[in-house]
């Protein structure tokens, strides 16, 4: 048996509250418990993750989708100014005053998020992954943020995975939780794989959802430009601007490798059957199931 949870996170980085881990330094308690009574707009649009599961690319699909034909000056404003995050509000923004409608990340559980969120009132986009290719990604990314613990050996920071003891603590009880709740919301599920595979039917997706209806010129212009490889250009949408204090660029890129079945060459075959045997029971339950090779077609 391996050990388990051999390395606990470093808790000047992170503080739980209400089962549920937040890091340190940019958000409180009570900022947390001040979002319950946060007040919705219909026009809200939340776009709902767990870290590492296409949040930024679906960010930079939103700003593009409301804002690309009319930047009006406002050109350089990164994704994370269009599409801020609720509850680590970085650029201490009024987002009470925002113009409508207001675009938010968040990687809150069903539980934590505005209550108005359950009058079905708003739109929440939530984005899902297959958990290999989300652990593997989150390793990485723990190696360049600044605030987290610096992840040292793969197979402890797994194991710290797979007991929630990471930032936004498990990556089952997140899905289940949005997907057992979801007649509560007013919701679209993706997965990182379908927006991989056919990006163009993912983006309209998001139109048809959003109401949004966008020339045949537009729409082929925010495919394009929410690729890969026109993101990683983009200081905008790939959070190259994100302050140092936060992001160690010299380490590597928020964008690194972006595509399926990466976790491949990072686990081990042991590694793999360690994480199927916690977590195949749980997820043979979801109503989704998971893409976990770009040659392997989207299950159906
Ligand atoms: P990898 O580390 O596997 O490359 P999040 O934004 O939720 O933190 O997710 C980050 C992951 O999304 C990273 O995965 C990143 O490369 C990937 N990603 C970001 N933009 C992408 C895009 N346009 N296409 C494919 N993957 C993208």
């Amino acid at each position: 048996m391996p050990a388990v949870l051999t390395m606990q996170p470093q808790k000047q980085y992170l503080f739980k509250h209400k089962g549920f881990y937040f890091q340190s330094e940019l958000a409180t308690a009570e900022y947390i418990d001040s979002l319950e009574d946060f007040e919705i707009r219909d026009s809200d649009v939340f776009l709902v993750t767990f870290p590492k599961s296409g949040t930024v690319w679906t960010q930079n699909i939103l700003c593009l989708i409301y804002h690309e034909g009319h930047r009006k000056g406002t050109e350089s404003t990164s994704s994370m100014d269009r599409v801020p995050w609720l509850e680590y509000n970085i650029h201490i923004r009024d987002y009470n005053s925002r113009p409508s409608p207001r675009l938010f990340a968040t990687h809150l559980p069903y539980y934590l998020v505005p209550k108005g969120l359950r009058s079905r009132r708003a739109k929440i986009i939530y984005v899902s992954r297959n958990p290999k290719d989300v652990l593997v990604s989150y390793y990485h990314f723990s190696r360049i943020a600044a605030k987290l613990e610096t992840a040292g050996d793969f197979g402890d920071f797994m194991e710290n995975f797979l007991a929630g003891e990471v930032l936004a603590s498990s990556w089952i009880d997140h899905v289940e939780g949005w997907f057992s709740h979801k007649d509560d919301f007013n919701i679209l599920f993706l997965t990182y794989e379908e927006m991989k595979k056919d990006l163009r039917s993912s983006v309209l997706k998001i139109c048809n959802f959003l109401g949004k209806r966008l020339t045949e010129e537009e729409l082929q212009d925010v495919v394009d430009k929410a690729t890969f490889n026109k993101m990683r250009m983009d200081p905008r949408a790939n959070y190259e601007n994100v302050p140092s204090d936060i992001l160690e660029k010299g380490k590597g890129h928020f964008l690194r490798k972006g595509t399926v079945g990466d976790w491949k060459n990072t686990m081990t075959v042991a590694q793999s059957e360690r994480f199927d045997s916690v977590l195949k029971e749980r997820m043979q339950k979801l109503p989704i199931k998971y893409c976990w090779d770009i040659n392997e077609d989207l299950p159906s």
